[in-house]
């Protein structure tokens, strides 16, 4: 592991700025929708479902004839499923990629998420992708609570009782302006499904309409979390403190990858990714003029020694196989050549791969400086934005969770569609489910040289192999149902 250079490979939640952190308030759940009949109007409806979205794309038609929101049954799904799939078989994994495969359902898949794509929204402000996905779900006769965390939706599907497996998708945007210039590029000025989000969304959208068709073999309920602000605002923990997770036994997400050719799939078992937090100090002195430093109390000397004694907490206090990451990357006490400045503030991040870890440098960083600090007649106080939700734990896959995708893979796909990755710098904020169910996360590539697909996430220049979405759909769908059939 290359864990400076991963530092650059960023597709994740790397970005977030301290500056633009989105504050918001959680809501409560208000709505919940338990009388799927009231939408059979739905089924004249051949276009409301999409009016945010004008209907200029071409693939509309295909969308809104794609659904047949009466009948749900699928004839060519039954004909390629004669077994009940009580034990899983080749048979089954081929009826599910069969159904994944059909071009309606590719057209229907790709038209989904270049409209999300088209139309990028910030964290906590998912209200038309939110929209888009409920009327898609009314569409599909698909009960759901709407809202969690603000713009969330928690869907499910099956029998309604236990046991309970949770899927879960991302749904917010980055504040980047798309280069890419191709039919369904961002119309948002600076605003841009830079880290595939919309393509997550649309393979949840996809396994939801799969697993709606084979409802009837469900031995368990699946549910179908659509997220806000993973990138900022960590929108998992609010989903969970509105209920996203009442009853889930475990729990996947998924995320698209640049690194790996289209549809491979690639996990680990363990810490997959860091846990990430941010810290900024207010170090205070006192001012004086520099000719007679004995006058003054100097915070710069004292966020120097602040600044190498941080060094020393991964150099010296941390298990060298345990990779952990303090970097400082701000620090001003003013632009004034003559004067010691009254104060300095200095900031940085840290990352590390176990929640122990994680916590101990958190600890660890504060006592360095106020410590640091108060040798040298300073006083300080440190932020961790704690408020403002900028702390991601690391991402830890559970060994029976990992060991699940990696069968359903490796079924569905082919051995050689399976690849064990290396841990990753970067962080995300499906690690909050992950402190509370097992969990596994997992990668899917999209990386097509010939399309050009070979940008890292948060790059103006990224995009997709959309050839990903039906297959993305399918290994969802089927970790749902296999996790049912064998866990339950
Ligand atoms: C369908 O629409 C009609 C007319 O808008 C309305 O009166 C009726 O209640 C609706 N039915 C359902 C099931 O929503
Ligand atoms: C649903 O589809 C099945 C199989 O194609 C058909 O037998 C049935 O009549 C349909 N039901 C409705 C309500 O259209
Ligand atoms: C991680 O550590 C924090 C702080 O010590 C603790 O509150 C939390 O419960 C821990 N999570 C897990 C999964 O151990
Ligand atoms: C890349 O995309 C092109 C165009 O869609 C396709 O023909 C080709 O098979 C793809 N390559 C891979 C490796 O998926």
């Amino acid at each position: 592991m290359n864990s400076l250079k991963n530092l650059s490979a960023i597709f994740l939640s790397l970005l977030i700025s301290v500056n633009s952190i989105i504050s918001s308030q959680s809501s409560s759940p208000s709505t919940v929708r338990t009388n799927p009949s009231t939408y059979s109007n739905n089924s004249n409806d051949d276009g409301d479902g999409y009016s945010f979205l004008s209907s200029r794309s071409t693939l509309n038609n295909a969308v809104s004839l794609s659904f047949k929101p009466k009948n749900q049954s699928i004839p060519a799904a039954r004909k390629l499923s004669p077994t009940s799939c009580g034990v899983w078989t080749k048979t089954c994994s081929e009826a599910v990629l069969a159904l994944a495969r059909r071009p309606e359902m590719v057209a229907w898949l790709k038209s989904v998420r270049r409209k999300i794509h088209e139309n990028p929204e910030l964290a906590f402000e998912e209200v038309k992708t939110s929209e888009l996905v409920r009327d898609e779900l009314d569409k599909m006769r698909i009960e759901y609570r709407y809202p969690l965390a603000q713009t969330g939706i928690r869907a499910w599907i099956g029998t309604g009782g236990p046991p309970f497996v949770a899927v879960r998708a991302d749904m917010d945007a980055l504040p980047i302006q798309e280069a890419v210039e191709w039919e369904h590029k961002s119309k948002v000025a600076g605003k841009m499904h830079a880290c595939g989000h919309d393509a997550h969304v649309a393979m949840l959208m996809g396994a939801a309409r799969i697993l709606k068709s084979r409802e009837h073999l469900l031995k368990g309920t699946v549910i179908l979390l659509f997220q806000p602000a993973e990138e900022a605002g960590n929108g998992a923990r609010r989903m969970i403190r509105d209920g996203a997770l009442e009853d889930v036994e475990a729990i996947f997400a998924v995320h698209v990858s640049h690194e790996h050719p289209t549809a491979i799939i690639g996990s680990r078992p363990g810490p997959l990714l860091a846990g990430c937090g941010f810290f900024r100090a207010v170090i205070n002195g006192k001012t004086g003029h520099a000719g007679s430093p004995h006058h003054s109390v100097d915070p710069i000397l004292a966020a120097s020694a602040a600044v190498i004694s941080l060094q020393n907490i991964v150099s010296r206090e941390a298990n060298p196989l345990d990779s952990q990451v303090v970097s400082v990357t701000t620090m001003d006490g003013g632009n004034d050549l003559e004067m010691i400045p009254d104060t300095v503030v200095l900031g940085g991040t840290f990352r590390a791969f176990s929640n122990t870890s994680f916590y101990q440098l958190l600890q660890r960083i504060e006592e360095v400086i106020v410590e640091q600090a108060s040798v040298l007649r300073c006083s300080a106080t440190v932020d961790f934005f704690e408020k403002q939700s900028t702390i991601y734990p690391p991402t830890v896959n559970d060994d029976q969770m990992y060991e699940h995708v990696r069968k359903v893979a490796t079924d569905l796909l082919g051995p050689t569609s399976f690849r064990v990755v290396p841990p990753m710098m970067g962080a995300e904020d499906f690690s909050f489910y992950t402190q509370v169910v097992p969990a596994a996360f997992y990668y899917i590539g999209v990386r097509n040289e010939t399309l050009g697909s070979i940008h890292s996430g948060h790059s103006p220049y990224f995009m997709i192999d959309e050839d990903v979405l039906p297959i993305g759909a399918a290994t969802h769908a089927t970790i749902a149902e296999r996790f049912l059939i064998e866990h339950g």
